[in-house]
């Protein structure tokens, strides 16, 4: 049968107490929304719909920058009239519908494929299905309520339920299998006449079980964990980090500390690589095998080779880097860097959109900024690409073998030839032909003995420093004299 899903995600999320909607809020670096949409995808959903309401634009951005234009269809619901009330607001989509429909919520992020799988496979034109779990502390949540035989009655909410029903630990989850025609003719006749009057989405769960059957599926308690507020997020988060930490474990990737890694879902990573503790990998990122990610380096939308080696603290962020690449410790590789075999990259070194061919390195306190490296060169401590005149950035090229010596200034657009030599300090503002030294250095001056004159003036013959002359307190002045005056002729001294 053809399966429709249905994400409600209208609320605003008052407990966030946000400006932004609920659904936006991120769980392991992804907006809360993303993740039902994935997951019907996953299920083979014909159709994904979700009602929106609140920041509808913006939570259709969301999807869309994820999943493509055009992924999900929206139906709006313009208030919040409940649960059942939001399923009403996909209708006229769903009219022609005529298979089953998976209802999930946006708020939701920590189901797994496996237990929707389940919950899927039960329904059927006959079977409505639907999602329990049983909670330690069932507060706020519906309740199931279960005949002598066991059998699934009702689910009743908390601010409708007697003191007994309270005592109920078998909440409701909220998400459901089951005939989308079942589902609409039931939510036109059931009405809103309970203590929130609102269409309750539960009440088709009770004519089901009376006029059709009912299978309930009970879930682990932390995969049907909604997030309402921020101690929920940080709770969700960190269980969704583990769980994609334990999948790289079982992959072959050693990671040091599971609750310290900062990973999003969909980071590939090679086995016998490790990850060091506050490691952060955002977006679009792949690393090789046999890497060594340490502790605190945060790595976005970026690819790396294998046997990579990357020191702690190091920032790396839209770029490509080679296998056998040594960076770090602190070292920022900026969005357009393109890293290639066997590169070093050391302490303070920043690059953007820069080349760096194989081989080269660039050990010590320097900025490549468009700049193409070629293999094989060596740059030395302290040297700075001048891309920008503030107007224009303009591009160094350094080719192939060339040696920059420490704290040369490369004013761009600048080239330096094959096998060239820039002397220590040397400013190079035009082109240098390949194998020639540039050299751009004042004369310099040698004093003989001065040092030593210094020291006997400052020390006297013995080696022991001169008392400087005790000052003398300063005289109550009857007029103040002009500043100037006075600490120019106090504060000077002889030297
Ligand atoms: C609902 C269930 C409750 C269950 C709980 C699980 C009903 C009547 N109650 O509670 O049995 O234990 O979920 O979390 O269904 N939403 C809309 N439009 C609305 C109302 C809600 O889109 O008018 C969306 C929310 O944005 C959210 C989801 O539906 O994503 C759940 O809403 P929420 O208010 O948290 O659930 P309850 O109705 O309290
Ligand atoms: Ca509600």
């Amino acid at each position: 049968m053809s399966l429709a899903t249905v994400i409600l995600a209208a609320g605003l999320g008052t407990r966030m107490k946000s400006d932004k909607a609920k659904v936006l809020h991120p769980v392991a670096g992804r907006p809360m929304i993303e993740f039902p949409v994935a997951m019907a995808r996953a299920l083979g959903s014909s159709r994904v719909i979700a009602v929106l309401g609140h920041q509808a634009d913006a939570v259709r951005a969301a999807v869309d920058k994820r999943f493509g234009a055009g992924s999900i269809e929206v139906a709006i619901q313009a208030e919040q009239r409940g649960t059942g009330h939001a399923v009403l607001m996909a209708e006229p989509l769903l009219r022609d519908h005529d298979g089953l429909v998976l209802i999930l919520y946006g708020d939701t992020p920590l189901l797994s494929q496996a237990v929707l799988d389940r919950l899927v496979k039960a329904a059927s034109p006959t079977t409505l299905t639907m999602m329990t779990a049983r909670f330690a502390d069932p507060h706020g949540y519906g309740r199931v309520v279960r005949d002598g035989n066991g059998r699934f009655v009702r689910i009743v909410e908390e601010k409708d339920a007697s003191a007994d029903e309270k005592r109920i630990d078998e909440i409701n989850a909220g998400i459901y299998c089951g005939p989308a025609r079942f589902f609409l003719d039931t939510l036109r006749s059931v009405g809103s006449n309970n203590a929130q009057g609102e269409i309750y989405l539960t009440d088709v769960m009770e004519r089901a079980a009376r006029e059709l059957s009912v299978v309930t599926i009970v879930a682990a308690a932390d995969e049907v964990m909604g997030c309402n507020d921020r101690v929920d997020l940080a709770r969700a988060d960190r269980i969704l980090r583990v769980r994609l930490a334990e999948s790289l474990m079982r992959g072959g990737v050693s990671v040091r500390d599971p609750t310290r890694l900062y990973v999003e879902p969909g980071v590939e990573i090679g086995r016998d690589s490790t990850l060091g503790p506050g490691v952060e990998l955002r977006g679009n990122v792949k690393i090789g095998t046999g890497c060594v990610i340490e502790q605190g380096a945060v790595i976005t939308d970026c690819t790396l080779g294998d046997r990579v080696h990357v020191k702690p603290y190091c920032v790396l962020s839209e770029s490509t880097v080679g296998s056998g690449v040594q960076i770090g410790p602190w070292c920022h590789v900026r969005p357009g860097s393109v890293i290639e075999d066997d590169v070093h990259l050391g302490n303070f070194v920043e690059t953007k959109k820069t080349r760096m061919g194989k081989g080269a390195k660039a050990n010590h306190l320097t900025y490549l900024g468009d700049a193409d490296v070629g293999a094989k060169v060596n740059v030395g401590c302290g040297t700075i690409t001048c891309n920008y005149d503030g107007y224009v950035k303009s591009r160094t090229v350094i080719e192939d073998g060339a040696f920059i010596g420490s704290d040369t200034q490369l004013v761009a657009p600048v080239t330096v030839g094959a096998g060239a030599v820039t002397a220590a300090g040397t400013t190079v503002y035009r082109d240098v032909p390949a194998g020639a030294l540039a050299l751009t250095r004042p004369e310099m001056v040698i004093v003989a003995g001065w040092a030593e004159k210094k020291r006997q003036r400052m020390t006297g013959a013995n080696g022991v420093a001169k008392k400087a002359p005790a000052k003398k307190a300063p005289k109550p002045k009857k007029k103040a004299p002009s500043k100037g005056k006075a600490s120019g002729k106090t504060a000077r001294r002889r030297g």
